[in-house]
C-alpha cells in the first residue's frame, strides 16, 4: 500500500511541477528595438513597457517572462496565445480590438517624421498640414517606417485605420527603426515616419538626421491581452491604474525621458 502510493506520488509529481511552472510564469511579447519603451542592452531588456511588465507580473506573484519577436507578430503571438499579454508601445486601434482586447491607455503619442539635416525645414515645425503638403509635394519620395506600425500603416494609407497614406510615395519597411533611420543617412530612403519617443532617440544617435516637430497622429499605448483571459485583463488594468495613482508610473517614466 505504502509503495503503491510513493509509486502514485512519483508519477504526479513531475505533473504537479509542470503545472506549477506554467502558473507561475507570465509571458510578455514585445519587439525589443523601440527605445525607450523596450531594448537590450547586452543580454538585458530595459525600457518603460519592461518595467512596467515586471511590475505587473509581481503584482501577480509571477515571474515574468520576455517573448521578444518581431513587430508585426505581437499581436498574433497574444492573439494565439503564445503570449499571455503584449507590451510593445502598442497602440490602441479598433482594427487590432478586433483581435486582441487592450488595456486602459498608458501613454500618450504621436507619428513624427525623420529627415536628413539638409531636408529639415522649420516652417513644417508644429504644422501638421503644411507637413503633409510638402510630402505630397514629392512625387516618388521614398518613406521608411517599421513594418506593421501605425506609420507604416500611415504612410501606405489604410482605410480601418483612417489613413490616406502617400500616393505619391514609394514605402519601404524595415524591421526596425534603426534600419530604417540608417537607410535615410545613407539616402535609401528620403524620410521616416516613426513614433516620437524613439524617433528622438534615433534622430539623436544619427547626427545627420533631425526630427520635424510635428505630430501626425495622436495615438495611445496600452497592453494587448487575449481575448479569451479578461481576468488578467481586469487584473492589469487595476495594475495600471493603481501605478497611475500612486506614482509608480510617472517614476517609471521619468527614468527614461
Ligand atoms: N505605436 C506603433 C504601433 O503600435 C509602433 C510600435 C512599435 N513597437 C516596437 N516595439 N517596435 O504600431
Amino acid at each position: 500500500m505504502k509503495k503503491l502510493s510513493l509509486t502514485l506520488f512519483l508519477m504526479i509529481l513531475p505533473l504537479f511541477l509542470l503545472g506549477c511552472k506554467k502558473e507561475d510564469k507570465l509571458v510578455v511579447a514585445t519587439a525589443a528595438n523601440f527605445a525607450p519603451f523596450e531594448y537590450k542592452e547586452g543580454k538585458e531588456f530595459k525600457g518603460i513597457d519592461i518595467e512596467i511588465a515586471q511590475e505587473i507580473a509581481k503584482q501577480l506573484g509571477k515571474t515574468l517572462e520576455i517573448l521578444d519577436i518581431e513587430f508585426d507578430s505581437v499581436v498574433s503571438a497574444i492573439n494565439s496565445g503564445n503570449a499571455d499579454f503584449g507590451m510593445s508601445g502598442l497602440t490602441i486601434n479598433p482594427t487590432r480590438s478586433k483581435v486582441i482586447d487592450f488595456s486602459i491607455p498608458y501613454y500618450n503619442a504621436a507619428q513624427v517624421v525623420i529627415v536628413r539635416e539638409e531636408d529639415y525645414n522649420p516652417a513644417l515645425e508644429g504644422d501638421t498640414q503644411a507637413l503633409i503638403d510638402w510630402i505630397r509635394a514629392k512625387n516618388g519620395i521614398k518613406i521608411g517606417v517599421q513594418s506593421g506600425t501605425t506609420g507604416a500603416f500611415y504612410a501606405m494609407g489604410d482605410e480601418s485605420w483612417g489613413f490616406e497614406g502617400f500616393k505619391n510615395a514609394e514605402v519601404k519597411g524595415f524591421i526596425n527603426g534603426g534600419l530604417a533611420t540608417n537607410a535615410l543617412t545613407n539616402k535609401q530612403i528620403d524620410l521616416v515616419i516613426i513614433d516620437e519617443a524613439p524617433a528622438r532617440i534615433f534622430a539623436a544617435t544619427n547626427p545627420s538626421t533631425r526630427i520635424i516637430n510635428t505630430y501626425l497622429t495622436e495615438e495611445k499605448y496600452g497592453v494587448g491581452v487575449n481575448k479569451n483571459n479578461p481576468i488578467l485583463l481586469q487584473q492589469i488594468n487595476d495594475i495600471l491604474k493603481q501605478m497611475q495613482e500612486n506614482g509608480t508610473m510617472e517614476k517609471i517614466l521619468q527614468k527614461y525621458f
